[in-house]
């Protein structure tokens, strides 16, 4: 006899009827919590801001891979009746308020930044492949990482130690070409050995990172997905495949743990000197998360804007100008930022700027692929590329400028205030050393029109179905040239 019969018995003592309406009881109580906090759902999604989306249309445009674009109209939406929020309603949570304010990003991000956190269902959908890391850690648990990552990403271990590290990568892997290949592999591989070497001294084989890329697309599908705890509880479907991946993941970084010095001045060394060894699986899951999928977008859309720019890629060639360099970069992310959406949730209620009531343990998301294509952030040529408008001296006179970092609550493609991206730095050496060297051997042509390369739904902005590139050594092309 099961747990529940047993106590069912000692409470209407094996009468048939009585266990029934007990049970009769059971459901009723069930039915109006599910009924009660569903109407209260909808009750708080109709107030405040007058744009609403449901969960239908956010179904559909996540799996139609054009929430971004619809994330954007929304916005426009909001902005056409002088909002500066709305509001997405989804069955299985709490509302969401989206936003591409400045002043919203600066409040939440900055200056309100101990009411934000990454909140309790962010951790939830992120726990089996995340665990506590850095990503995924509030208050105390993340101030403790915070503190002891800071130093390896200072800036004089960055020049002392990255930098050799990122050239030797580079060389290597320019090795490979010229040639034919999928650049967005190219790059992950890239992205993956200097983090591998970088943050835990191992150079790490990228034949592994297929996990990584199924298990953070898994789990951030959780977010639209009303079902997934119920497929969780059976390992059924998505469920039992991120299971599947994030084992494989967790299994490789125990195999970097294993092979990792532990004794060098890399992260992993710092955690294991702090007596963190607990963490260590967690350690290496997080920064190679963090510092391969968001270079490897960086690079790869760098090189879908650059193919309709030979102008920018000539000054480029031309070396020697890294202020120029973080220009064209910078205005890579802002039009194709890697993070392409971000979210904090309210740890107590308050006054969004604009007058919109967030309600404790309601969500900010924050659309930074939008904010970038702002007319009233960036001007009316928003959607051009053009990297002089982060150098002090605009375009003309043939070059110089210095660059000239857009406010971070403006551009939060690194975040901002206390959460800061870490690896800011270490993104701008890593891949504006790979493309330049790339662009001084190699002349590149996209073998898809850049106007046909389209985003991949997930956590950071990959392009679907890769990135087919032919590269072709440019020493030999010039000595083909003079020839014929
Ligand atoms: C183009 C490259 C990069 C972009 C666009 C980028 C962007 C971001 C963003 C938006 C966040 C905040 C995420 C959140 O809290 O939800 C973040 C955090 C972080 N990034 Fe990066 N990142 C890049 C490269 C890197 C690299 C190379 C590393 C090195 C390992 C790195 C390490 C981190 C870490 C450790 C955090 C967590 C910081 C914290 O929560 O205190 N990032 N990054």
């Amino acid at each position: 006899m099961s747990a529940w019969n047993k106590t069912c018995t000692a409470i209407v003592g094996g009468n048939v009827e009585m266990e029934m309406a007990a049970w009769g009881f059971c459901l009723f109580v069930g039915l109006s919590i599910v009924f009660w906090t569903l109407a209260l759902r909808v009750k708080r999604w109709c107030e405040l801001p007058s744009i609403r989306v449901g969960p239908l249309e956010v179904f559909r445009n996540y799996y139609g891979m054009s929430i971004l674009e619809f994330h954007h109209e929304n916005a426009r939406r909001a902005k056409a009746c002088g909002e500066t929020c709305w509001s997405i309603g989804l069955a299985h949570d709490t509302r969401v308020i989206g936003t591409v304010d400045s002043e919203v990003v600066r409040h939440a991000l900055v200056s309100r930044f101990e009411n934000y956190d990454k909140g309790p269902r962010w951790r939830e959908i992120f726990k089996e492949l995340l665990g506590n890391g850095i990503f995924n850690a509030d208050g105390e648990a993340w101030r403790r990482q915070r503190k002891i990552a800071s130093y390896e990403f200072s800036k004089r271990r960055l020049r002392e130690f990255a930098t050799r590290v990122v050239e030797e990568n580079a060389a290597k892997l320019l090795e490979e070409l010229p040639g034919t290949v999928d650049a967005q592999v190219l790059f992950s591989r890239y992205t993956f050995r200097v983090i591998g070497e970088v943050g835990f001294g191992v150079a790490v084989d990228d034949s592994e990172a297929v996990a990584f890329d199924e298990a953070t697309r898994l789990s951030a599908s959780r977010f639209v997905d009303p079902f997934w705890r119920l497929k969780r509880i059976f390992n059924v479907g998505t469920e039992r495949q991120l299971a599947e991946a994030v084992r494989g993941v967790r299994d490789f970084a125990g195999r970097v743990i294993r092979e990792a010095p532990k004794d060098g001045a890399d992260i992993l060394s710092l955690y294991y000197r702090r007596g963190e060894r607990k963490l260590l699986v967690d350690v290496v899951v997080n920064f190679l998360l963090a510092g391969r999928d968001t270079t490897a977008n960086l690079l790869t859309w760098a090189l879908v804007r650059l193919a309709e720019h030979p102008d920018i890629v000539a000054r480029l060639r031309e070396g020697n100008d890294p202020d120029y360099v973080k220009a064209v970069l910078t205005e890579v992310l802002r039009l194709h930022p890697s993070v392409h959406s971000d979210f904090k949730t309210a740890n107590q209620d308050d006054l969004l700027p604009g007058g919109v009531p967030i309600k404790r343990g309601e969500r900010i998301m924050f659309c930074t692929w939008s904010m970038g294509r702002q007319p009233d952030l960036w001007g009316p040529n928003c959607l051009e590329f053009d990297p002089s408008r982060h150098l002090d001296r605009r375009g003309g006179g043939g070059g110089g400028g210095e660059f000239r970092p857009p406010k971070v609550e403006v551009f939060p493609a690194f975040h901002a205030g206390p959460r800061l991206c870490l690896g800011k730095d270490l993104a701008y050496i890593s891949a504006g050393k790979l493309l330049v060297d790339l662009l001084t051997k190699f002349d590149f042509e996209l073998l898809v029109p850049p106007d046909e390369v389209r985003y991949d739904n997930g956590m950071t902005l990959w392009v679907q179905g890769g990135l087919p590139v032919k590269f072709t050594s440019r020493r030999r092309r010039r000595r083909a040239d003079s020839s014929s």
